[in-house]
């Protein structure tokens, strides 16, 4: 029944060691053997396998209750068996309670040993159980841990995700502060929150955006910001808070120019923010983002007017040599912007036009003279050349890649709905809506203005023309809304 057992026998004395051996092997056990503490110590850090300890307390370099201790230090699972020629009840108990698992009293009697050892195997493996046991415990609490990091680390991701993929989604025309106060009202999901414009010469900030569960505005209109609150926004937290709100700066290049504000009260429920950290962190990475949409807009703006600052004093040097033209350009734009609105083109597509309308004729800086200028009919050459300024303005716009799409709205604004215009004989609504807007405004604008050839027409004349030349020349739909548009400014109706 102990057959098998690895049994490690400590003993100062040789005698008992080499009885407590042979009779341990005749029962088939594997016997290792020590005569002091510390070699004791030794053949259990090499032998993981030794299961029983048969410790004689009395060893003379350190004391056995020591002993036991550094023992169970270095395999918590071994069984110890004390073996005591002191008959003293007090030290039995102590070393019970240290982690001794029986005692055996000098002499030692062999069928008695054998009962305690085969009490002490078992003990151990009750042991070696309740430590795989609790090591199990031990694990799945782990595991649950981990599972709540991981789940909150998912939620985490996703929302940055979402808070990143809403910012990709900004174009040139969205109102960023209005888009960003959206977002932060979607992830936080807070009853309210506001973009401030902050006045750094006034010393307040200015409700510009705002959004909330009720249609009442709650957040304050104007709000006087001191200097213990920008010392608060100062120090490294980047935040502040002042009456259940939270302020989290948007800066670029280090100065601040807005405040996003939160309602601290979560949405429906009442009970101050339960997430503070989560959220601030959150709000931090919404205003970051924000901060570079900005600066890059402030960017594209600022490179956009200088392009177009270019073109229209390209414009201008053209208008100089064809002096009836004069403000033609201007005119069509805004008769154009009108119409594509009363059409209901979106945002980025009326953009467009106000770009592409004043500089439509740009190509025109590449015809000469003798042909821009000649006051009779053109020859069939010279009326070749002059078709080729929708191309040559398409062009030196396509020379800036941030104005593809009026370089193409330039190109098309001399083709007809049936097809028989130029430069490519589109049709229908192959061609750009907005050069389709373009064409029937700048029509009718050529067509009451004089020109060096002829004579201005009657307005009414001109939209009796426009309706005329519907589904040839122009699209039937446009044509039809820009002769209501012009109808209700009085135009055809005896004005
Ligand atoms: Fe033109």
């Amino acid at each position: 029944m102990i057959s098998g057992a690895n049994i490690l026998v400590v003993d100062d004395n040789p005698d008992i060691i080499e009885s407590l051996t042979d009779f341990l092997r005749l029962n088939g056990c594997n016997v290792f053997s020590a005569f002091t503490g510390k070699a004791c110590i030794d053949l259990l850090r090499k032998n993981k396998e030794i299961e029983v300890v048969i410790l004689d307390v009395g060893l003379p370099d350190v004391n056995g209750i020591a002993l036991l201790d550094m023992i169970k230090v270095e395999n918590p699972t071994v069984s110890v068996v004390i073996v005591t020629g002191n008959q003293s009840t007090d030290s039995i108990v102590e070393a019970i309670k240290k982690g001794a698992s029986d005692f055996i009293i000098k002499p030692v009697e062999f069928e008695k040993l054998i009962f305690t050892l085969i009490r002490a195997l078992k003990e151990r493996s009750l042991l070696i159980e309740k430590e795989h046991y609790f090591q199990r415990l031990e694990d799945k609490k782990k595991i649950e841990l981990l599972n709540r990091e991981l789940q909150k680390k998912i939620k985490e991701l996703t929302t940055m995700y979402h808070i990143s993929n809403q910012f990709n989604s900004i174009n040139i025309f969205t109102d960023v502060y209005d888009r960003m106060v959206q977002i932060v009202k979607d992830v936080l999901e807070v009853t309210s929150c506001g973009y401030y414009i902050f006045d750094n010469n006034k010393g307040e900030m200015i409700l510009y955006s705002e959004k909330s569960n009720g249609h009442i505005s709650v957040m304050d209109k104007t709000i006087t910001v001191d200097k213990r609150f920008l010392k608060l926004l100062e120090s490294g937290k980047k935040y502040a808070l002042r009456k259940n709100r939270l302020f989290v700066p948007i800066t670029i290049k280090g100065e601040c120019i807005g405040f996003i504000a939160v309602d601290t009260k979560k949405k429906g429920v009442g009970s101050p923010v339960s997430n503070e950290e989560e959220d601030i962190f959150l709000l931090k990475l919404i205003a970051e983002k924000a901060s570079t949409h900005i600066e890059n807009r402030i960017l594209y703006e600022s490179l956009f007017e200088s392009v177009f600052k270019t073109l229209t004093s390209l414009m201008k040097a053209i208008n100089k040599r064809d002096a009836y033209t004069e403000n033609h350009c201007w005119r069509v734009t805004e008769m154009a912007v009108e119409l594509g609105e009363r059409l209901g083109l979106k945002d980025n597509e009326i953009g467009a036009i106000k770009v592409a309308g004043p500089i439509h004729d740009l190509g025109k800086i590449g015809i000469p003279d003798s042909i821009l200028l000649k006051p009779d009919r053109l020859t069939d050459e010279e009326y070749h050349i002059m078709k080729t300024h929708p191309t040559m303005g398409e062009e030196i716009l396509n020379r800036f890649d941030i104005l593809s799409n009026e370089a193409s709205i330039i190109r098309h604004h001399h083709e007809r709905f049936d097809g028989s215009g130029y430069p490519n004989a589109l049709k229908g609504e192959e061609i750009p809506v907005s050069s389709r807007i373009i064409s029937i405004c700048d029509t009718f604008d050529a067509m009451t203005t004089t020109r060096p050839y002829r004579k201005a027409v009657d307005k009414s004349y001109a939209l009796e023309e426009i309706r005329r030349c519907k589904n040839r020349q122009f699209d039937p739909v446009i044509a039809d809304c820009f002769i209501e548009m012009m109808q209700e400014k009085g135009v055809g109706n005896g004005g």
